[in-house]
């Protein structure tokens, strides 16, 4: 491509180093898309003749028939596949080929490809974000009232309804799909024209092939359209914080399994035995999810590291943004489609869940409010008059609800048999009526609007 100004050809070493196909073939479909808007757009202002961009276009097509069929050889000293598809384009129709690179870089066209691409993978997680909420929503509306304790330190602290926790990952999903929408919108300008890094001569019209592709228009300075590499950026932090929400539920999976707990048994089709120990049943699926938001962070700090410190514009160092975010998405969508299956095939345990919510003391609180509410006892004395029945019922082996009311009575007699009320664990959660509280009737009203959400897409 640049062989005037060369004697010799590149060392093999150099050949190696420097080809990007064996990983940038992936943006075949962005590749040739954005050459037939650009060589469309050459025919439109007269730089480029009609026959000529006629037998482009055709070869274009055919080309991308090759590459759907996976026809296309691999060749090094091609280096990426924006040489890769000129190069057979030239073989395909002759010398006219040449015509296509007319007022473009390599470094517009990568910028270009690349943004299409991330844009295409911003689709895909979020419908997969989608699927994932609505199983979230299905699995929370048929919980809604099941009790379980709620932690805090991973200590029993107050119970709530497995719906309520489940529709807790609704909003971390919530959340993750808007900044995905964000980085989408960001993201949508055209660097198609900005040329090699200072724009071009040509009388191109940067805007009809910003809106060919589907973008809002074209990006304002060539130097920053070159070399900006943001969008990626941006799509991996949001694919790093999705994946800390998987994890999060990941390892919520792992210890609701594990036996001392015994609050899910896993899908056959989400967990592994063990070749030594026949009784086993693990996790794998949730531990692998946990394992790739690892691997994701990794791909971002990869992208952030390589991008710091560079001058402007275009530097071949940018050539290396593709490989952590295609692993990252990878990851990513495999992650979401792993989670998605587990939650809506999770064998819930509701019995074992109540259990262990009626067994750690976990209406504490409730008894502290009924004290404030039912005899004006101030919060913080009431709280100590709690840790006492606590204690009692601790020493005694039985659960607050079990305490005999004489025994209550001791403590502070102003306490009367209403009190048993609000020592169970249904109407402890019952009670949390507050917006975005545990009552079912909340989680029922959450779960409505997010169905309703997940419905307008
Ligand atoms: N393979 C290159 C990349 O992915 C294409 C751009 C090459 N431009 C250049 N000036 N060497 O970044």
């Amino acid at each position: 491509m640049w062989g005037g100004r060369f004697a010799e050809g590149p060392a093999s070493i150099m050949r190696e180093i420097n080809a990007s196909i064996p990983f940038d073939k992936r943006l075949w479909r962005q590749d040739i898309a954005a050459s037939r808007a650009h060589v469309a757009m050459l025919g439109a202002q007269g730089i480029v003749d009609a026959a000529d961009v006629k037998a482009i276009d055709e070869g274009l097509q055919v080309i991308a028939a090759e590459y759907e069929a996976d026809e296309v050889p691999e060749d090094l000293d091609l280096e990426d596949i924006h040489m890769h598809v000129e190069n057979r384009l030239a073989e395909l129709i002759g010398p006219a080929a040449g015509r296509l690179h007319t007022a473009r870089s390599r470094n517009d066209q990568v910028a270009t490809d690349f943004r299409l691409w991330v844009r295409d993978a911003i689709d895909a997680v979020d419908a997969g974000l989608a699927a994932f909420q609505a199983a979230l929503v299905g699995r929370a509306e048929e919980h809604a009232d099941t009790v379980m304790p709620g932690f805090t330190h991973l200590q029993s602290a107050q119970p709530v309804t497995l719906g309520h926790h489940l529709m807790a990952y609704y909003e971390m999903a919530r959340r993750d799909r808007s900044r995905f929408a964000d980085a989408r919108t960001r993201l949508n300008e055209s660097p198609l024209g900005s040329a090699a890094l200072a724009g071009t001569g040509f009388a191109i019209d940067r805007d009809a092939t910003a809106a060919t592709l589907g973008f809002s228009g074209p990006t304002a300075n060539s130097l920053d359209a070159v070399s900006d590499r943001d969008f990626a950026l941006d799509y991996l932090m949001a694919a790093t914080q999705c994946s800390l929400h998987l994890s999060r539920l990941a390892e919520e999976m792992v210890i609701w399994a594990s036996q001392p707990f015994g609050f899910v048994t896993l899908p056959d089709a989400y967990s592994t035995g063990s070749s030594i120990m026949p009784q086993k049943r693990n996790p794998d699926a949730a531990e692998l999810v946990r394992g790739h938001a690892g691997r994701i962070a990794g791909c971002m700090t990869a992208l952030v590291m390589t991008m710091k410190g560079l001058p402007l514009a275009y530097a071949k160092d940018t050539q290396d943004d593709k490989p952590p975010v295609f692993e990252a998405h990878d990851l990513l969508a495999l992650s979401l489609a792993a989670m998605t299956g587990m939650v809506e095939t999770m064998g819930f345990v509701p019995e074992r869940m109540r259990a262990l919510a009626e067994s750690g003391h976990a209406t504490a609180t409730d008894l502290a409010d009924w004290l404030v509410r039912e005899i004006d006892v101030p919060f913080r004395e009431a709280h100590h008059i709690v840790g006492s029945a606590v204690k009692l019922a601790e020493d005694k082996g039985l659960g607050l609800a079990d305490l005999a009311l004489a025994d209550l009575q001791a403590i502070d007699v102003r306490i009367d048999a209403s009190v048993y009320d609000v020592l169970t664990v249904d109407a402890s959660v019952a009670s949390r009526v507050s917006h975005g509280g545990t009552a079912p009737d909340q989680v029922r009203a959450r779960v409505a609007e997010a169905k309703a959400a997940l419905e307008k897409g």
